[in-house]
């Protein structure tokens, strides 16, 4: 059975970006594969943060992926700290990367500059290699994630590559899964940017108050005219919120012009937000109902199955570097 990782940090809450571009694919893959769902703690300690928070959004992220539909007996749900496999890796990658590679990653650029006056620590600029670590670990076979994943993935395969050839074969190179229709979903204040946690009043986060969620969708920027019609380059913002109606609805982008012709762009708005209840209504409901000691456990068996795997690879690799 192929084997399927990804992760997501413990930085926030999960927001519509994180659902679309990749829990949504990972719900449906595990029933087909065996899955391994990592929340990226030590990812998120590479830029400045609250230690105390950190472990509760990460119970929290726990629960509203379980909420959403992860089920814990399918699939591998586990703390990236908890299996220490990942970081001995990541520093035999480490000394295999090329540091021009590392210092030309955008998303490396994008956080030092944003970073800046606070300081930067070297954890950004390594930061992939330890997303490569995460997968490589596994010999993961497919890797589903959202396109502003993408670079570190292509590193993650160069980094297979090297090793194999500098140590012997032993890594899978591992398929880059990107959904291409919801791989980027815009922020709703500026259709150029994605949605993410880093610009609030654009990020739709799936179990924020109802009243937040009806305001930002109320004052989600559209284009010129008053015409719902998909058409991303001349009305990028209705396309980006065309794209988040057609998933919460699983209508065509023909059926959701046919719906509001002659209708205009606030008639649409609320439909979309009736739209976003009804969809997450269940999961909204179910994450109230979860105990951290749920979680506590789910975590510690996630653990142990991860750590079982990773330990079993990691030998092989210390014996191929020279380590063992
Ligand atoms: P993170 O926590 O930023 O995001 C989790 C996933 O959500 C996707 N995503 C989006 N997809 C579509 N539109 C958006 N606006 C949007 N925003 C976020 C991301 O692409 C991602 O798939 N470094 C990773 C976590 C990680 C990881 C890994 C992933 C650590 N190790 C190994 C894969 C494999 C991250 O910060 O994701």
């Amino acid at each position: 059975m192929k084997r399927v990782l990804t992760g997501i940090k413990p930085s926030g809450e999960i927001q519509l970006g994180n659902y679309l571009g990749m829990i949504k694919e990972i719900i449906d893959m595990q029933n087909k594969y065996e899955v391994l769902l990592m929340i990226a703690d030590l990812h998120a300690q590479t830029v400045p943060y609250n230690p105390k928070r950190l472990k509760i959004l990460t119970y929290d992220l726990a629960k509203s992926l379980i909420a959403l539909g992860i089920n814990p007996k399918k699939t591998i749900l586990f703390k990236q700290s908890d299996v220490p496999a990942h970081l001995y890796l990541s520093w035999v990658l480490t000394c295999i990367s090329p540091l021009g590679d590392l210092m030309r990653m955008h998303e490396f650029k994008e956080q030092s500059e944003r970073y800046k006056k606070e300081g930067v620590g070297a954890g950004i600029l390594l930061y992939p290699v330890l997303m490569a670590a995460d997968i490589l670990i596994y010999n993961a076979d497919i890797v589903p994630v959202g396109e502003d994943q993408r670079q570190h993935l292509e590193l993650t395969r160069e980094l297979a590559r090297r090793f194999n050839a500098r140590f012997g074969k032993f890594f899978k190179i591992p398929e880059i899964y990107i959904q291409k229709e919801t791989a980027k979903i815009m922020s709703l204040n500026d259709p150029n940017k994605k949605m993410s946690k880093s610009i609030p009043e654009g990020c739709l986060e799936i179990f924020d108050s109802e009243k937040n969620i009806k305001e930002k969708i109320l004052k989600a920027v559209t284009d010129s005219g008053n015409e719902v019609k998909y058409d991303p380059i001349n009305k990028p913002a209705i396309s980006n919120l065309m794209t988040i109606y057609k998933y919460l609805t699983k209508k065509s982008y023909s059926e959701i012009e046919e719906e509001f012709k002659g209708k205009g762009y606030y008639e649409f708005k609320l439909r979309i937000i009736e739209a976003f209840f009804d969809y997450f209504k269940e999961a909204r409901n179910i994450k109230k109902q979860i105990k951290n000691k749920d979680i506590e456990k789910i975590l510690k068996d996630g653990a142990n199955k991860a750590n079982k795997i990773a330990n079993k690879n990691l030998n092989i690799i210390l014996k191929k570097v020279g380590l063992r």
